[in-house]
Formats: C-alpha cells, structure tokens, sequence
C-alpha cells in the first residue's frame, strides 16, 4: 500500500523512533511527538496523544519492539524480564481497548521461547510494523463489506472519530464512510462533537474535511433533533471492544444513539477489525470501563466551565446491547444475529 494514499500519518517508524502525531492539539496544531522508550509512548497512550482502539494497539506493539531496543539485555532471560515489565506498563494504559491487549500478546509469542536477543529485538520491531498494515488493509475490507449497506444519497451519523487517527490509517467507521463516498459522492454525514473530549468536533470534523466529505458537526443532544425530523438514514460507528454476543464498548453516547436509531427505525452498524472481537468476554457487563479525570468535564480548553470541586463522573465509554446493533462489520464481513455465532465463525476466520 503506497504510503502517499494515506493523508492523515497517525503513528510510524523512523529509524528506530516512533512518531505519532500528537492528536490532543488537532485541529489547531499539527505536531509530531518522537518516542524513544516503552514508557514515553504508554504515556503518550494514557495521555491520548493516540487514541482509538486500534491505534492504541499499533503504539502498544511498537512500545514492545522499543522495550527491546532499549534494553541493555545480553541473554535471553534478561531481556524477557525487560518486556514483560513493558508489557504490564503498556497493558495498564488504557484498560476497555481490546486491541491493545492483542497487540501485546501478539508481541508476546514472539519471544515465549529462548532465541537470539538481536533475533527477537527484529523479530517485534517487524511484527509492529505488519500489524500496521494489517490494520490498514482490515479498513479497507471493511469498507468494501459496507459499502453495499448503505442507500445512495445516505445521510449518515457518525459518533466519535473511528477515523485514520484512530487506526493505523484509514478508518473503521469513518473508513467506512469513505468507501461509501468513493462510490457515492451525493451521501452527507452528521457528526456528533462526542463531549467531553471532543473527538468528533476536533478529529472526525478534521479528517473528514481532508477528504471533501459533506458534513454537519452537531452537538451530541441534537442527534435526537435529526432523527425525528428523518434526516438520518443509518448509524456506524467503531468500537473499543466487541463481547462474545455482540455487545459492543465504544466511546460514551454510542449507547444513546443506538437508543434513537432503534426507536426510529434506523439501522445501526458498527465496523471493528476482528482484533476488537473479544470471545472471552460473554457480554458487554464483562467489559471494564475506564473512569476518566474530572477535569475533562469541568474544563473546556483548559478553561474552567463548572464550579470548582463539583462531584463528577466521567465513564469513558458505554456498552450498547447487540439487540441494538443492525450489523457488525470486520475484515472477514457482514455479521448479524446471533452474534454468538456470527462472531464465533468470524475469529474462526482468522
Ligand atoms: O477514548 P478514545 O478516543 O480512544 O475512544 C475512541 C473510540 O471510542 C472509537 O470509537 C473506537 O476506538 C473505534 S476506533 C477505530
């Protein structure tokens, strides 16, 4: 895949450096922050610097292959001690993201049995890098799955940013998106601001605008406005983990609008590669959900915009029931209920 196609570079390699666009200052300000060490990029994970289940994997597989290089190991037990510490401080990040988890035992295998310590050091930094392009490639598949879901013209709502930013570069639900614009220039989407952290006003409004894709940003309470008035022809959003039946984590306020979509007869779909898919969790009262700072929601551009020292709560995602989700879209294809099975077949696939 020609690196030129993507516009938005979310996280790469150079040399032995990971570089990850720095996504809390989108859209005022594109800058770039170079990693050298495990630990500066799982702050870079907890601070948000990258964000999105996918991304986060790439980072966190990439922070394994970092852990390696940096170490000062000469034997093979000596570095195995050294990733294991990483993996545990990368794990500890970010806990609802599936992806990341994956992406660590993915990294993990490869150094499960005793080998060369420079053998392994390549052995990760390469497998970081194939799981970026598989990322990209699992986008692009699930575009084309999707595509043929939605009708000409579509008006379509989007929640969050499940765009290049949030994957290695292309896009779950905004992937989605694109593909069906490729085909079908006419459709418009709606995109939730996604308080408090504003991933839809500041990323999803910025990715989309780099691509020419018709759009309306509006505040999170008025998707109901749009949905009564029948402005809104069909949902799809990302996810940060899938449960064994098809309930699905993703950014707060999904649920709230699966809720809408039902109640007016709009289909729901979510786009998630199988590496979202987690079959050890039944459902989604399984998932933990992260509990973010208050000042996320007692601040606004660093401005105070409560009274201070309010009690505050600020889960950082919901679980929307698979009764709610029309269809689950990943790189294998179209999956509807019963999700148990569905799904099932869909790792088998893999
Ligand atoms: O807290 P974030 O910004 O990491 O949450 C992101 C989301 O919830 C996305 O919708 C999800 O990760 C899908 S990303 C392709």
């Amino acid at each position: 895949m020609a690196e030129s196609e993507y516009k938005v570079k979310t996280i790469e390699w150079q040399g032995d450096e990971v570089v990850m666009i720095d996504q809390r200052l989108l859209p005022l300000e594109e800058k770039y922050i170079h990693h050298r060490t495990w630990q500066e990029v799982a702050e870079s994970i907890r601070t948000m610097v990258i964000r999105g289940a996918p991304a986060i994997g790439v980072a966190a597989a990439m922070g394994m292959a970092l852990a390696a290089i940096q170490s000062p190991a000469d034997s093979y037990e000596e570095l195995k001690r050294d990733l294991d510490t990483a993996a545990e401080g990368l794990f500890a990040t970010r806990p609802t993201a599936y992806n990341l988890g994956w992406a660590l035992e993915q990294q993990k295998q490869l150094y499960a049995e005793p080998d060369e310590v420079e053998a392994i050091r390549e052995r990760l930094k390469q497998r970081s890098q194939e799981i970026l392009d598989e990322d990209i490639a699992m986008c692009r598949a699930m575009g084309e799955h999707a595509a043929p879901l939605f009708p000409a013209g579509a008006r379509i709502l989007t929640h969050c940013n499940a765009g290049a930013l949030a994957t290695a570069g292309y896009g779950t639900a905004l992937g989605v998106i694109r593909s069906v614009f490729a085909r079908d220039p006419s459709i418009h989407v709606f995109v939730d601001e996604t308080r408090p952290f504003l991933q839809g006003a500041r990323l999803t409004a910025w990715e989309r605008e780099q691509e020419g894709i018709p759009c309306a940003l509006i505040t999170d309470n008025m998707a109901g406005y749009f949905f009564k008035k029948g402005e809104i022809d069909a949902v799809v959003v990302g996810s940060y983990r899938i449960a064994a039946n098809g309930d699905v984590a993703n950014k707060i306020g999904t649920y709230t609008v699966s809720v809408l979509a039902k109640a007016h007869g709009v289909p729901f779909y979510v786009a998630a590669p199988t590496s979202t898919v987690d079959l050890g969790v039944p459902d989604g009262d399984a998932i933990p959900i992260e509990e973010r700072d208050a000042a996320e929601v007692t601040h606004f551009h660093g401005n105070a915009c409560a009274p201070s020292g309010v009690a505050v709560r600020n889960p950082a995602f919901d679980v929307t029931p698979h009764e709610n989700v029309t269809a689950i879209i990943t790189e294998v294809g179209v999956h509807r209920e019963p999700y148990v099975e569905s799904l099932a077949e869909a790792k088998k696939g893999k």
